[in-house]
This record gives C-alpha cells, sequence and structure tokens, in this order.
C-alpha cells in the first residue's frame, strides 16, 4: 500500500446507549451533550477535519438523529438569520454543515466497539482511516479542542512505518482495568512498536512498555481513543468473536493485525477528557467555558 497518499476517511462511532449518562440519554444522545455552546461530537469532527479528514463516516443508532440534524444545511433557519442581520451565526452553521462530507451509517445491535468498526466496512474499502471515539476530547497544552494533532501523529508514524497506529498515554494504576492496555518497545522518543494489547486487564495482566532508556516503565500505557488502521483491520474484524464483557471487542481485532502487519503507539500529543461521564463532561465546560 502506498504510504505517502494522504489519508481522507475518518469513522466516528456514536451508536452507543449512553447509560453512564442516564436519564437525558433516554432522549438526547450522549455525543449532542454540550460542552459550551457545542456538542461534544462538534470538537471531535473538528479533530478529523484539522488533520485533514474530509470523509466523515459516523456511526450512528436509532434514536441518534439529532447528529444528522446538526451536521445538516438548515436554509430555512440560516435565511431568517441572514434576514435579521445575523451574519455570522449564519455563516458558523453553514460552516459546520460544509467542512466535510458526511455520511452516516447505522450499527443495528449494540454488539461492541469492534462491531461498530465493522459497520464502516463498506464505506471505507480498501484504504487506510482514522477513527476517533466520539466521547473523547482530546486538548492541547492551552486547553484548545479541535486541533488534529493526535491523528496527524499517527498519519506520520504510517507513513513511516506502513503500521496501523494507535495513541497512547501513560494511566495510573488504578485506572488501568478502564482501557485497552499495551506493552511493546519505546523504539524514538514517544514512539513505540507494540508486541501486547489487552483489553481493560487486571493487575497481574496488564502488559508493560520498554522505555528507551532499556528499563520497563512501571505504570501502564493505554489506549487514547485516536487510531489509525490498515483496511486489513476488517478481515480480523470479520473473526473477531465476542471478548471481555461479552463484546466484540476492537482490541482483539487489533492484537490479530498487530500479529500480522506489526502496530505503531504514539504518545498522545495533548491531554485527554473523557466525556463519558458527568464529571467528565463537567471538568471539559470548565476547562474550555468560553471558547
Ligand atoms: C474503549 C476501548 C478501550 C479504550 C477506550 C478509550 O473502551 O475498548 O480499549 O482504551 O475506549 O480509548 P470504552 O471506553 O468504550 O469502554
Amino acid at each position: 500500500m502506498n504510504t505517502s497518499r494522504p489519508i481522507r476517511k475518518a469513522v466516528l462511532p456514536a451508536a452507543g446507549f449512553g447509560t453512564r449518562f442516564l436519564p437525558i440519554t433516554k432522549a438526547i444522545p450522549k455525543e449532542m451533550l454540550p460542552v459550551g455552546d457545542k456538542p461534544v461530537i462538534h470538537y471531535v469532527v473538528e479533530e478529523a477535519v484539522a488533520a485533514g479528514c474530509t470523509d466523515i463516516l459516523l456511526v450512528v443508532s436509532r434514536d441518534k438523529a439529532s447528529i444528522q440534524d446538526y451536521f445538516d444545511r438548515a436554509p430555512e433557519l440560516e435565511g431568517r438569520l441572514r434576514a435579521a442581520g445575523k451574519e455570522a451565526q449564519a455563516d458558523e452553521l453553514v460552516r459546520i454543515a460544509s467542512q466535510a462530507r458526511f455520511h452516516y451509517v447505522r450499527q443495528p445491535e449494540m454488539k461492541g466497539l469492534g462491531d461498530a468498526v465493522w459497520q464502516a466496512r463498506d464505506h471505507v474499502g480498501d484504504e487506510p482511516f482514522a477513527l476517533l471515539l466520539a466521547d473523547t476530547l482530546i486538548v492541547d497544552r492551552a486547553h484548545q479542542p479541535g486541533r488534529g494533532d493526535a491523528v496527524a501523529a499517527l498519519m506520520a508514524a504510517y507513513a513511516q512505518t506502513g503500521h496501523s497506529a494507535v495513541a497512547v498515554e501513560p494511566v495510573a494504576a488504578e485506572r488501568i482495568h478502564r482501557y485497552g492496555v499495551v506493552g511493546g518497545r519505546e523504539e524514538a522518543e514517544g514512539r513505540f512498536a507494540l508486541n501486547c494489547m489487552v483489553e481493560k486487564p487486571g493487575p497481574a495482566e496488564a502488559p508493560r512498555i520498554l522505555r528507551l532508556n532499556g528499563r520497563p516503565d512501571p505504570g501502564g500505557w493505554a489506549f487514547a481513543a485516536r487510531y489509525l488502521f490498515t483496511p486489513r483491520i476488517f478481515a480480523h474484524l470479520a473473526r473477531t468473536q465476542p471478548g471481555k464483557n461479552g463484546e466484540i471487542q476492537l482490541t482483539d481485532a487489533m492484537a490479530a493485525l498487530m500479529a500480522e502487519e506489526g502496530f505503531a503507539g504514539c504518545r498522545l500529543p495533548g491531554r485527554r477528557l473523557d466525556i463519558g461521564d458527568a464529571a467528565g463532561l463537567l471538568e471539559a465546560n470548565h476547562l474550555l467555558a468560553g471558547r
């Protein structure tokens, strides 16, 4: 595969029930919960676009129509705003809908993240693509969201190695059971060749990273919600059986892909804000308020 061709497709899974946010998610998708005056998913789409993705596939489920409405044009509303002299507001609505080509596919049953990514196979076809989990924001040092640095780092790793790549970050021991955790060797500052991936391990099963100084890192390193895959991921997803928690785990297909092709890890540039629960959403609002 020609690794110098730019990667244009991004997949954003947004199909989950959002049970950690009930009761509001009975009526409003968690991806549409507000951070400031915009929904969470707005920032994730801007991040993909900033990294150069022009084709965005949202994996949705029933009751997620508001996500489609948000990224669609609203000619009547735009017309009313312009008639009232509110050109800037109208322009911003047009910009949100025109920043990329938006596509949608439905995940018929909630069978896990691996199954959500599997729904993207026909749209993605035989190309590498970026995957951004829509319940996580990445902010830079100045707490600016929507920058494409994490995905850009994965694209650079792919261009160099020809391997799929994933953003990783150190996590405290007591949080390791919440993430996919990696093992491998640091090859250059912040760049890893991965050789082990375990979804939500217990403390004894967590793999380790060998740092540049040749010593194992005493802590764990976890996936940080941004990925770049070669299309071979679909061949492995097709064979992936239910794993941890009875779900089709993306991590299991990634481990098989790693054994076949190799897999790069990139230290996450910036900080992740996990919007998966109310505390994370509040923190994001606190940090990003007024932007
Ligand atoms: C998912 C993945 C996990 C990853 C996490 C954050 O878990 O299964 O490997 O570490 O996202 O990127 P979830 O948060 O959906 O339980």
